[in-house]
């Protein structure tokens, strides 16, 4: 799909991955809306973006509605939907105090999973709606997995539910979704250098390093951007879950 001219949602899009995801597009001529909590640095880079900040919880029904059609009304409908939003507290199943909290765990499902889902069915409906161009995509929705949900570390069992079944969304709702020309594609990063890899502790981030093959470093978010570009650009990307980790393979554990 040409990026140039499009209207683009990215959740979690204040921050991070998804804020670099932003400037991409936004770079390359897309119309950006920022679906987040965080309204501050989401106002601040829509401002500078040209885009427009909803606020909104990706999970909850009400306010995911409210924000496409907020979006809609400015920028039409959108054809790009980039699921950046997520949330990564660490807890194993068992500790000292008892084991792992239902509520943790029901809130990391919530937000990941539920969240990612809720936009995926909003943005597809209307999405559908678009006129068919020959040979053309309608749309593209790309959804963030981890390396987490194939090979999840100690702590992360939580998390790592909630980014395998993101990963196993993705060959059925492309599969759901062709006949409508519309293309899914989830990216599963390694360790990247953003607000959520920075609340890890930094002897477990450094242990985390020496995992990875080459470049031997944490992945910067304009390279998880370059990577949304290309699935968007290349047609022939669909119902795929790419690792985009430098070759990570994690370990069990990263706590002492
Ligand atoms: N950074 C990494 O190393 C890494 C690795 C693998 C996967 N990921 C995934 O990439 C995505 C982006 O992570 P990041 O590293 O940029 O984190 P980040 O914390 O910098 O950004 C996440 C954004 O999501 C927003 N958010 C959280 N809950 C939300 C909700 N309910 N509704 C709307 N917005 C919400 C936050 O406000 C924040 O702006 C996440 O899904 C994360 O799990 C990150």
């Amino acid at each position: 799909m040409q990026i140039d001219g499009s209207s683009a949602v990215i959740t979690g899009g204040s921050s991070g991955l998804g804020a670099a995801t932003s400037r991409e597009l936004a770079q390359a001529g897309a119309r950006v809306a920022i679906f987040d909590l965080n309204k501050d640095e989401g106002k601040r880079l829509a401002s500078q973006l040209n885009g427009v900040f909803v606020h909104c919880d990706v999970a909850d029904e009400s306010s995911a509605t409210r924000a496409f059609l907020t979006a809609e009304k400015q920028h039409g409908i959108a054809q790009l939907l980039i699921n950046c939003a997520g949330i990564a507290p660490m807890a194993r199943i068992v500790r000292r105090s008892g084991p792992h909290e239902l509520t943790t765990f029901e809130e990391i499902i919530r937000v990941n999973l539920t969240g990612t889902f809720n936009c995926v069915r909003l943005a597809a409906a209307s999405m559908a709606k678009l006129d068919p161009e020959k040979n053309a995509d309608r749309g593209v929705i790309i959804n963030t997995a981890s390396v987490a949900g194939f090979d999840g570390n100690v702590g992360s069992v939580a998390y790592a539910a909630s980014k395998a079944a993101v990963a196993g969304m993705t060959l059925p709702l492309a599969r759901d979704l062709a006949e409508y020309d519309i293309r899914v594609v989830a990216i599963a990063p390694g360790a990247f250098d953003t607000p959520m890899y920075g609340s890890l502790e930094q002897r477990a981030a450094n242990k985390m390093l020496n995992d990875i093959l080459s470049p031997k470093r944490m992945g910067q978010p304009p390279e998880f951007a370059k990577l949304v570009r290309h699935i968007i650009e290349n047609q022939m990307l669909n119902g795929e879950v790419i690792r985009l980790d430098a070759g990570i393979r994690m370990a069990a554990s990263y706590s002492d």
